[in-house]
C-alpha cells in the first residue's frame, strides 16, 4: 500500500517524500509545480536510491484524482499542497480560497469515493492569531488571522474536524507547524522560493549568496529580549519526520488530532541572523526597517503533546539549519532552475 502525497515537490513535500522513503513506505507524489519542479523528485530519487511515481496533477481535479486513486492501493494522504504566501493571499483571496479550501474539500470527495479515510493535513501556527500567550498549545483557542493564506488553515482544520465528528470511521492529524528553515543535509533539496522571499531565512540565504544586498529587520521595539520577533524555527528534516510519526498515528487511531511541530525554543531575528553568520562564516548586512504589517511579537510550540503522543521530537538546531540552507544555496543559488 501507499501513502499519497500531495504538493510532494514542494519544500516541505521533498523532504518528507525522503523520510517516507527512508522509513520503508511506497509513496506516489501529485503536484501542479504551481511552486516547485519535478527536478525535486528526481532529487529525492536520488538521495534515496529508491523509485516512485511522480504525477502532475492539480487538487481541484477530481476527475484526474479519481483515476490515480483507482491505478494505485493507496491507504493515507498525507496533503501539503496549497499556495502560502501570506501577502499574496491579500491580494488574491479568491485565488487562495479556491486552490487551498476548494482544492481539499476535491481532495476529500475523491478520498470518500476511493474508501480512503486518512488524512495528514498541514496547517500552521497562524491559526493561533495574535492573542494567546506563548507557548502555544493545541487546545488554545484558534481564530483572529491577519491573512487569508491563514483563514484557508483555520477552514480547512474545521472541515477535517467536521468530517471526523459525523464519520467516525475518518482520521485527520492536524499538524500545525511552526517557522521550517533548513534544506537536506546533501545540499539536493531545499526551499526554492519565486521571485523575492518573504521568509526570513530564504532572504538571509539570497543575501549571503550575493543575490539581495541586504536583510530588512521588520522592528526592533517588540516586547521580546532583543525587540525582534521571537519565531520557532524548526530545521525541515525533523519537520518531515514529524510526518513519518504522524502518519503511522493516524493509520492506527481514528477522529482527529492536533499537533504543534516546532523545537519548543523563541529564536529572534538578532539572533538568527548571528547563527548564519557564525555557522556558515559570512557576514549578513541588516538594516532595522518598519514592523511588517501583521506580524506578532513571538511565537513558539508548546511540544509536549508531540513528544508524549507521537514519540516526536526534534534532533537539529538553528545552527544546523543555517548550514543546510547555505550548502543547499551555494550549491544551487537560483533553486531547481539551471
Ligand atoms: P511549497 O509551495 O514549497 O509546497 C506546496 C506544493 O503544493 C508546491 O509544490 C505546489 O506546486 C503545490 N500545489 C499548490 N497548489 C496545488 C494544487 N492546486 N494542486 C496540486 N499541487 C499544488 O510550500 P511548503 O513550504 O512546502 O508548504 C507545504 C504546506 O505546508 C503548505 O500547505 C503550506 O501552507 C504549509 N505550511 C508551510 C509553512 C512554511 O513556512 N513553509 C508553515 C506552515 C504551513
Ligand atoms: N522578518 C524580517 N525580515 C524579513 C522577513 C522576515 O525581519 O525580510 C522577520 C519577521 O518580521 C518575523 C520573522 O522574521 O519576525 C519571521 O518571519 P517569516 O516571514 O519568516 O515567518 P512568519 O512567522 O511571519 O510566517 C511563517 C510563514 C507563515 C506561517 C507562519 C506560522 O510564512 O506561512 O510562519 O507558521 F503561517
Amino acid at each position: 500500500m501507499s501513502i499519497l502525497i500531495t504538493g510532494g515537490a514542494g519544500f516541505i513535500g521533498s523532504h518528507t517524500c525522503v523520510e517516507m522513503l527512508n522509513a520503508g513506505k511506497d509513496i506516489v507524489v501529485i503536484d501542479n509545480y504551481a511552486n516547485s519542479s519535478p527536478k525535486a523528485c528526481e532529487r529525492v530519487k536520488q538521495i534515496t536510491g529508491k523509485d516512485f511515481p511522480y504525477i502532475e496533477c492539480d487538487i481541484r481535479d477530481e476527475e484526474k484524482l479519481g483515476e490515480i486513486f483507482a491505478g494505485y492501493d493507496i491507504e493515507a494522504v498525507i496533503h501539503f499542497a496549497g499556495l502560502k504566501a501570506v501577502g499574496e493571499s491579500c491580494q488574491k483571496p479568491v485565488e487562495y480560497y479556491d486552490n487551498n479550501v476548494g482544492g481539499t474539500v476535491t481532495l476529500l470527495k475523491a478520498m470518500k469515493k476511493a474508501g480512503v479515510k486518512t488524512i495528514i493535513f498541514s496547517s500552521s501556527a497562524t491559526v493561533y492569531g495574535g492573542t494567546n500567550p506563548v507557548p502555544f498549545k493545541e487546545d488554545m483557542p484558534t481564530g483572529g488571522t491577519t491573512n487569508p493564506y491563514g483563514t484557508t488553515k483555520l477552514f480547512i482544520e474545521q472541515i477535517l474536524k467536521d468530517l471526523c465528528a459525523a464519520d467516525k470511521d475518518w482520521s485527520a492529524c492536524l499538524l500545525r507547524y511552526f517557522n521550517p528553515i533548513g534544506a537536506h543535509e546533501s545540499g539536493l533539496i531545499g526551499e526554492a522560493p519565486n521571485g523575492i522571499p518573504n521568509n526570513l531565512m530564504p532572504y538571509i540565504a539570497q543575501v549571503a549568496v550575493g543575490k539581495l544586498k541586504e536583510l530588512r529587520v521588520f522592528g526592533n521595539d517588540y516586547d521580546t529580549p532583543d525587540g525582534t520577533g521571537v519565531r520557532d524555527y524548526i530545521h525541515v528534516v525533523d519537520l518531515a519526520k514529524g510526518h513519518v510519526c504522524a502518519c503511522d498515528r493516524a493509520l492506527k487511531v481514528k477522529g482527529c488530532e492536533i499537533f504543534n511541530l516546532g523545537t519548543g525554543r523563541g529564536v529572534s531575528v538578532l539572533e538568527l541572523i548571528r547563527a548564519f553568520e557564525n555557522a556558515n562564516g559570512i557576514k549578513i548586512p541588516y538594516v532595522i526597517a518598519p514592523r511588517r504589517p501583521g506580524d506578532i511579537d513571538a511565537s513558539f510550540a508548546d511540544v509536549s503533546k508531540a513528544r508524549e503522543v507521537l514519540g516526536w521530537q526534534t534532533e537539529k538546531d538553528a545552527v544546523d539549519a543555517c548550514r543546510d540552507t547555505w550548502n543547499w544555496q551555494k550549491n544551487n543559488p537560483n533553486g531547481y532552475d539551471d
